[in-house]
């Protein structure tokens, strides 16, 4: 086990990097197993611990994998020889349930284990199910697995009752080799839906509308390999410019797409911060005033709620009063309990989390609840007097590359250290 201990008070300065996204390569993993032809050479994929998982799900399933650096892998899953995805690794995240998709789809037969994921508030997969059935599978779930089977997909009209990310993207997957047309509607809008679409379509699929409330997607007869590059993480993005902001310092992010990032350049500039969006790099500096402010998590294009939890932290330190609306998730807010314990004012009214803002945190041992939540810690820590040691971080590693060489590369006092079992 290993936890992060950090000595706060250093402004962060200077230039980091963004890699790839996570939510869009969890899913660009999977999809790439309806590939019968050829290879794909996904390169931009972030080297954290969801992604180790779906490769070691990809070898169980028979694909061959070619690490060509920390970044770029090779699937070759031309001789897939199984449709049963049950293995641990597939239990202990939430985009394992991508194989259900992406199994469907090539072999109109799939058996994969129900999905874990973060423990942030019931997390049905109804829609999901909705969506396979409306394209011709029966779906069962037995001994915590979901089976889907078809005689053969067919092109229909689905209309989410929900607008979910998950579902939105598993269901396109499952009717590329649908015949005939299918049209989604009510559908997610997110950066990683879109990345997905243009994954799939440099495979051979014909999809169009991604990014849009409908996704309009023409069956194909095969899809073979091709060459990707993953697009820059909207999430990790958003964490470093709030980790700027809170440490009133000046930090250049790059490798991002400015678009992805306005509602969080849009809330940081009204809670007064500078931000300045370059082509592809934003700048966020210290203005020398800060007020609190409302905040609500909405679908894409608004705030989003994976940036939520980091931005409690530094609301936690902002003068004035700011309120936190969580409308995606019903308990995203157990990461406030950690930063009460740095002394932090924060009360938490159902979705609502009301924050004071107080002078100064102070250090104290605190649990990474979530992988958002252990971002906030970071964040709280790296503003807080003393220091702060951060336990549970495998859920920071799942979906944060080298997180403390990040950090200490902008000048933070940040290490990660072996603890006693
Ligand atoms: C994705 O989760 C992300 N995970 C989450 O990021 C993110 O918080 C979430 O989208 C919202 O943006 C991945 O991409 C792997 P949803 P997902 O389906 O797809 C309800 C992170 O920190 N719903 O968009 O599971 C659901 O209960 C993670 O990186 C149904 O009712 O989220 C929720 O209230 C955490 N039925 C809402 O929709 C369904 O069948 C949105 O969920 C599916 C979802």
């Amino acid at each position: 086990m290993e936890k992060l201990v950090i000595n706060g008070g250093n402004k962060l300065n200077g230039s980091v990097e963004i890699n790839g996204a996570k939510n869009a390569a969890v899913a660009i993993l999977p999809a790439a197993v309806a590939a019968s032809k050829g290879k794909c050479l996904i390169d931009n994929i972030p080297d954290i611990e969801d992604v180790h998982c779906l490769e070691r799900i990809l070898l169980s399933l028979g694909c061959k994998l070619n690490k060509i650096d920390n970044n770029t892998l090779e699937i070759d899953s031309t001789e897939v020889h199984t449709y049963d995805a049950c293995t641990e690794d597939v239990r202990r995240m939430r985009a394992s349930y991508y194989f259900i998709g992406a199994l469907l789809t090539r072999f109109k037969e799939a058996r994969v284990e129900l999905p874990g994921g973060c423990p942030i508030g019931v997390r049905p997969i109804d829609q999901h199910i909705k969506g396979f059935e409306a394209l011709g599978a029966d779906v069962t779930i037995e001994h915590g697995a979901v089976k889907v089977k078809a005689e053969k997909l067919v092109g229909t009209n689905i209309f989410f009752d929900v607008v979910s990310v998950g579902a939105t993207i598993n269901v396109m997957i499952a009717a590329i080799l649908a015949e005939g047309i299918t049209t989604l509607e009510n559908v997610a809008k997110e950066p990683h839906v879109v990345d997905v679409a243009n994954f799939l379509n440099s495979m051979g699929a014909d999809i169009k509308g991604a990014g849009t409330d409908v996704i309009r997607i023409k069956g194909v007869e095969e899809l073979k390999g091709c060459n990707y590059s993953v697009i820059p993480d909207q999430i990790e993005a958003g964490t470093f410019m709030i980790a700027a902001a809170a440490t009133k310092g000046d930090v250049t992010i790059k490798n991002v797409i400015p678009k992805h990032l306005e509602s969080i350049s849009a809330k940081l500039t009204e809670m007064g911060a500078e931000v300045e969006e370059g082509d592809d790099s934003v700048r966020v500096k210290y203005s020398g005033k800060f007020k609190g402010i409302n905040v609500k998590t909405m679908p894409y294009p608004g705030f989003p709620t994976d940036i939520q939890q980091p931005m409690s932290s530094l609301l936690s330190v902002v003068p004035g009063r700011s309120i936190i609306t969580e409308s995606i998730w019903e308990s995203r807010h157990k990461h406030i309990d950690e930063l009460k314990k740095m002394g932090a004012d924060i009360k938490v009214e159902g979705r609502v989390a009301i924050i004071d803002g107080v002078n100064k945190l102070t250090g104290a041992t605190v649990k990474a609840t979530d992988l958002r939540a252990g971002a906030a810690m970071v964040i709280a820590g790296l503003v807080a007097q003393g220091e702060t040691h951060i336990t549970d971080i495998e859920h920071i590693d799942r979906g944060y590359p080298h997180i403390e060489n990040k950090f200490r590369d902008l000048g933070a006092n940040i290490i990660r250290v072996e603890v006693d079992e």
